[in-house]
């Protein structure tokens, strides 16, 4: 732990197009910038955050995650652009590497290297697919980095080069104090490019070394279409992962993943399955078009088409289509069909026949619905809740539950059914 790091979200993120800050915006359930500072804390404990734009509502949002960052606000008005953002900020260690907020997919491991250098100016480059927007590598005869030059300052010959500025640096703190002060603004942006540290070192004669990164790894995301495809890559290599230690998934590119879910044991995911926010999924089957949302599933077949919503417990169940639970704990239960089943709990045996509707709302609050072991709830039934159905009760088919249910009885409120004989006929003999 021996390099400070800082995270560069100050920007305006203009590109992005968006009221919601660049670095807020989710990749795998998880804002952009909480990525790369779960990275940086697994290599120092001296991380420096540097904001500007919205910043009371970013830090905010950190600070809910992540606690021992230190944050600064950027002098945007005096000192805009990157290498303003580093301007007066103090370091413990003699070496500060620098990351962007808006850089999801770096993870500890690709920093390694940079962190056994000893150069005072290390930066990262790679071949872009599509260069435009990223800062331009002019190499020298021995494919050294003379310079960079940021898209908005290219001339029609540095726009052909697809060696990019990957953004991530390391350098001597040093090095790095007394060379801020002497950038300047003078580009088409107006604005204080770190990136010309890189001809300043080479201006005296330091050793510039550029570390080559993989594009998959270290794009930037400037736009929408750039967050898209870092989700894309993200949940691949989530499910990769996955499918590694044994989840078993039909067409995983129709699949999404939240990064915070856990697997156990054996699980299969059918196709256009959605798991959102921190969920556990231990030897299940959720089959297609079903959406888990934070819940634990364990032992059970969820879907398909069924919609888990946050704070269930779906335990040793059978949940069949066209089920919402929400926030309820079912254990040992089968709720084959068209269901709805909030703020409830339901134990073993206990069969929820097609079309059960716990009426959790009665406009002003939520209330609770307990169902015991072993009861029998017939299609149709609706529990108004708050309401207790204790073990082993039938509830006939169409039933309205509006009293607790005492063990062993039968509740039952159908008024008799009438048959009128011959009814059809007079009735549209009368209206015509
Ligand atoms: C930057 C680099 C470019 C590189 C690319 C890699 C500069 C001048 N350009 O361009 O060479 O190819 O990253 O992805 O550094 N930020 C601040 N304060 C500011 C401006 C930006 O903190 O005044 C932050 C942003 O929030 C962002 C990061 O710095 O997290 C990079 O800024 P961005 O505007 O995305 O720069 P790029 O145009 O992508
Ligand atoms: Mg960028």
């Amino acid at each position: 732990m021996n390099i400070s790091i800082v995270i560069l979200a100050a920007g305006f993120g203009t590109r992005m197009k968006s009221n919601t800050p660049k670095v807020l915006h989710k990749i795998s359930g998880y804002p952009m910038v909480f990525h790369i500072i779960e990275e940086a804390q697994k290599l120092s404990d001296d991380i420096h955050v540097v904001l500007y734009h919205q910043h009371e509502l970013i830090r905010e949002k950190i600070e809910q995650n992540f606690s021992g960052l230190h944050f600064s606000i950027q002098d945007h008005e005096n000192y805009p652009g990157t290498g303003g953002a580093l301007r007066g900020l103090e370091f413990k260690n003699e070496k500060v590497l620098v990351l962007c907020g808006d850089m999801p997919l770096v993870k500890a491991e690709d920093l390694s290297e940079f962190l056994k250098c000893d150069e005072d100016v290390v930066m990262s480059v790679f071949k872009a697919q599509n260069p435009h927007g990223y800062g331009r590598a002019v190499l020298d005869e021995n494919l050294h980095v003379k310079k960079i030059v940021e898209q908005k300052d290219t001339n029609d010959e540095e726009k052909k080069i697809d060696t990019v500025n990957a953004g991530v640096y390391l350098f001597g703190t040093k090095f790095l104090q007394e060379n801020l002060k002497i950038l300047k603004n003078d580009n088409a942006q107006n604005e204080y490019y770190l990136t010309d540290l890189i001809e300043i070192a080479n201006e005296k004669n330091l050793h510039v070394k550029a570390i080559y990164v993989p594009e998959e790894t270290f794009m930037g995301v400037n736009s929408k279409l750039n967050l898209s495809t870092a989700e894309e890559i993200m949940q691949r290599n989530i499910k990769q992962k996955l499918m590694a230690d044994g989840v078993i998934m039909r067409l995983p590119e129709s699949i999404y993943i939240d990064k915070k879910t856990v697997f156990k044991g054996e699980c299969v995911l059918e196709n256009a399955v959605s798991i959102e926010g921190e969920c556990l999924i231990e030897n299940s089957h959720i089959k297609t078009s079903s959406v888990i949302e934070s819940s634990e599933i364990i032992n059970s077949s969820v879907g398909p088409l069924a919609r888990i919503r946050p704070q269930s417990v779906i335990k040793n169940t059978h949940i069949g289509n066209f089920v919402e639970v929400k926030k309820s704990t079912l254990n040992g239960v089968k709720a084959g069909h068209l269901s709805y089943l909030g703020d409830s709990e339901i134990d073993e045996g206990t069969n929820v026949g097609c079309g059960t509707i716990t009426c959790n709302y009665d406009g002003v609050k939520k209330h609770k619905t307990i169902i015991g072991k072993n009861v029998f709830i017939g299609s149709d039934t609706q529990f108004v809740a708050p309401v207790k159905i204790e073990d082993e009760v039938i509830i006939a088919a169409g039933t309205c539950v509006t009293k607790d249910v005492k063990k062993g009885s039968l509740a039952i409120n159908r008024s008799p059914l009438k048959i009128l004989e011959g009814f059809y006929k007079k009735h549209f003999m009368k209206a015509r």
